[in-house]
């Protein structure tokens, strides 16, 4: 069984009321008929509600870019995952290398949140990535496994039903994409561990620097299903040539 293709837009912390309007509109305009590839919006916490109101009813989804562990509480800040159901929401991006570096995020963590997503029915997609010092130092394949260990724990059954995002850090937001061979043979031993738990359907999607440029050589790949878009979801024109690729 063919696993089916995907690209999801992540917006980071962009966008308004007003450009959001324009974006979702043409993302939703023309996606309508197709279907061979999935594609998919997560968007900022505030604009969940917009997002849901115009792509509602359409081909594309949407989502949030991370979520919390706990159910509700005194967490300032923190979004569960019950809100993000209220927001309709089909996907999680949980352990983003922005969330990583940024907020601390440990492994343990991120698929502490990988499975408070699949408990509130949401489809976790949990990122993955070296840094370019640990790639220089030959360490890629070390990195991912320890990234994926705690994920890879949560069992065959949890794991069936998460995306995985292979984000080389190097490659984000730097212009500088992976070369298609590159990424597949991350991809490779990311699908190979998938094997090992006996899973098969994962789609696991690349992610830095895609664009309508490269993305068709990127997906000619044999373990590539598709992408995480950053900066190139920001522009329809962009994002719509990705997901047509
Ligand atoms: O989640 C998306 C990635 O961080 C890729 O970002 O496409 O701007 O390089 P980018």
């Amino acid at each position: 069984q063919e696993r089916q293709r995907l690209v999801i837009g992540n917006w980071k912390m962009n966008g308004n009321l007003a450009d959001n309007a324009r974006l979702l509109g043409s993302v939703r305009e023309s996606v309508a008929g197709a279907g061979a590839c999935a594609v998919a919006v997560c968007v900022p916490f505030p604009y969940l509600s917009q997002a849901q109101a115009a792509l509602s009813g359409s081909a594309v989804s949407w989502g949030a870019q991370d979520v919390s562990v706990h159910g509700s509480g005194a967490y300032t800040g923190e979004v569960s995952a019950a809100m993000l159901n209220d927001f309709a929401c089909r996907w999680v991006l949980v352990g983003h290398s922005e969330r990583r570096t940024y907020h601390a995020e440990t492994n343990e963590l991120v698929a502490q949140k990988a499975q408070v997503a699949l408990n509130a029915g949401l489809t976790p997609v949990v990122c993955v990535g070296e840094t370019l010092q640990q790639q220089e130092a030959g360490e890629t394949a070390q990195v991912i496994a320890s990234q994926l260990a705690p994920v890879l724990a949560l069992g065959a059954q949890a794991v069936a039903k998460m995306v995985i995002a292979y984000e080389p850090v190097w490659a984000i937001g730097t212009g500088r994409t992976a070369t298609p061979q590159q990424a597949q043979d991350v991809h490779a031993l990311i699908r190979q561990s998938l094997s090992e738990l006996g899973v098969a359907q994962v789609q696991v999607l690349y992610g830095g620097s895609v664009k309508g440029a490269n993305a068709a050589s990127l997906f000619a790949m044999p373990d590539i299903d598709g992408a995480l878009v950053g900066g190139a979801a920001l522009v329809a024109e962009e994002f719509l040539s990705i997901a047509a690729a």
